[in-house]
């Protein structure tokens, strides 16, 4: 895992050795790791990948397929942040839209003490381990034995080890924090448990002064009972938030543009209808570039896609065909005079700019990089409540 190390400065990225930790980006909805095995192979729809290629590559590096010719997958260097798309999950996880509020708001930083219960998959323990190395301490309390064992190991095969990190079996909300052992040592505590409110009474013994604390809870009725046992213990400054997270997607598409916005002088000089042609003929022109331009960034296993592309700008200039018809349908069905001021309006006197609005079928497809609402949004995570710890 890549930890912070102010001492040394920025490090360049290291080369591979056996047993690291691997994220295997194949692609942006396929990331997945793989621990580094000279005997082992890394298989995927891109081709057959043997890991002894990898040993002694600089992480950020792509690898080729063996037999070449399929395709290659990037071999990153894990984070906590990567790490919680690829994790294999025991329990549902906290995502990196909560993770970054958390470690914000408990004002997590190195050398930092932390207490966490339950530690579930353990997402949210890398990201805590990450904001308090070097020096500080994360104590990750986990009640099903499973879990408890296969996060530990997970984390110190990631590369932290218990001294940064370690998951205890216990019962939190039975026994509560061990207060004997960490009263007044802890700057953080966070709960991500069905009934945190019987844990809060630990929690705010085991905080030091100022300490902060955060709730997760799925639904208000747990948010509401841990608030009161905030308020019964002493922590002030209580806060909830609810995260919504909505990702949006980039890409390149065809968009069709008014002629005047689009800066095309093709109506001016000739009339509606050819600057509508030209632009159509100047549309193919510019999706053999960029389908090109497609082709040499696309990594070689997504060149197999079926192509998308061809397809969509197919329909558009159907569309836009359409949308020729109907204007001179429109301008058929329009009284003579009507017909010969619009003439005149779209040519401009003396052959100047059109005034007022284009007509709707005076446009012409422009490549564009636009953003879009993801149909993936996962919307609602849940509540996070956060407290203080005052004297
Ligand atoms: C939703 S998971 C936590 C996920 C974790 N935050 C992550 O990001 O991977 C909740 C965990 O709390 C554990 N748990 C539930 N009740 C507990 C208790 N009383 N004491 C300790 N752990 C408990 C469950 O076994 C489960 O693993």
């Amino acid at each position: 895992m890549v930890l912070p190390k102010p001492l040394e400065g920025a490090e360049p990225p290291r080369a591979i050795q056996e047993g690291d930790l691997v994220i295997v980006y194949e692609s942006f909805t396929a990331i997945k790791s793989a621990y580094a095995d000279a005997k082992a192979t890394y298989t995927s729809r891109f081709g057959t990948f043997p890991h002894k290629d990898w040993l002694g590559k600089r992480y950020g590096t792509k690898a080729y397929s063996r037999p070449p010719g399929r395709g290659w997958v990037q071999l990153l260097a894990p984070t906590p942040e990567l790490w919680t798309l690829v994790l294999r999950h025991r329990t549902q996880i906290l995502y990196l839209a909560d993770i970054s509020l958390v470690v914000s708001q408990l004002d997590l930083r190195p050398g930092s003490v932390v207490l966490e219960s339950g530690t579930g998959s353990a997402s949210l323990t890398h990201s805590l381990a990450r904001a308090v190395a070097p020096g500080g301490r994360v104590h990750s309390f986990e009640f099903h034995e499973l879990r408890a064992r296969e996060a530990g190991a997970e984390l110190a095969r990631n590369g932290l080890p218990p001294t940064l990190a370690s998951v205890t079996l216990r019962n939190i909300e039975e026994r509560g924090f061990p207060v004997d052992e960490l009263a007044g040592a802890a700057d953080g505590v966070f709960l991500d448990l069905p009934g945190p409110w019987r844990v809060v009474p630990s929690a705010a013994a085991c905080l030091k002064p100022n300490g902060r604390f955060c709730s997760f809870s799925p639904c208000i009725e747990q948010v509401q009972r841990t608030c009161e046992a905030l308020d019964a213990n002493g922590m002030t400054d209580i806060v909830t938030y609810e995260v919504l997270l909505r990702n949006y997607e980039v890409g390149e598409e065809t968009l069709l543009a008014p002629l005047d916005e689009a800066g095309d002088s093709g109506a001016g000089d000739g009339g509606g209808g050819e600057g509508v042609s030209a632009a159509v003929a100047s549309e193919g022109a510019e999706q053999q570039t960029s389908r090109k331009r497609s082709r040499e960034e696309d990594s070689a296993s997504d060149q197999q896609q079926p192509n998308q592309q061809q397809q969509q700008q197919q329909q558009q200039q159907q569309q836009q065909q359409q949308q020729q018809q109907q204007q001179q349908q429109e301008q058929q069905q329009q009284p003579e005079g009507q017909q010969q001021q619009q003439q005149a309006g779209a040519a401009g006197p003396g052959g100047g700019r059109r005034r007022g609005p284009p007509p709707p079928a005076a446009t012409r497809p422009v490549r564009m990089v636009v953003a879009k609402p993801s149909m993936e949004a996962r919307g609602h995570t849940g509540y996070l409540t956060f407290a203080r710890k005052f004297v």
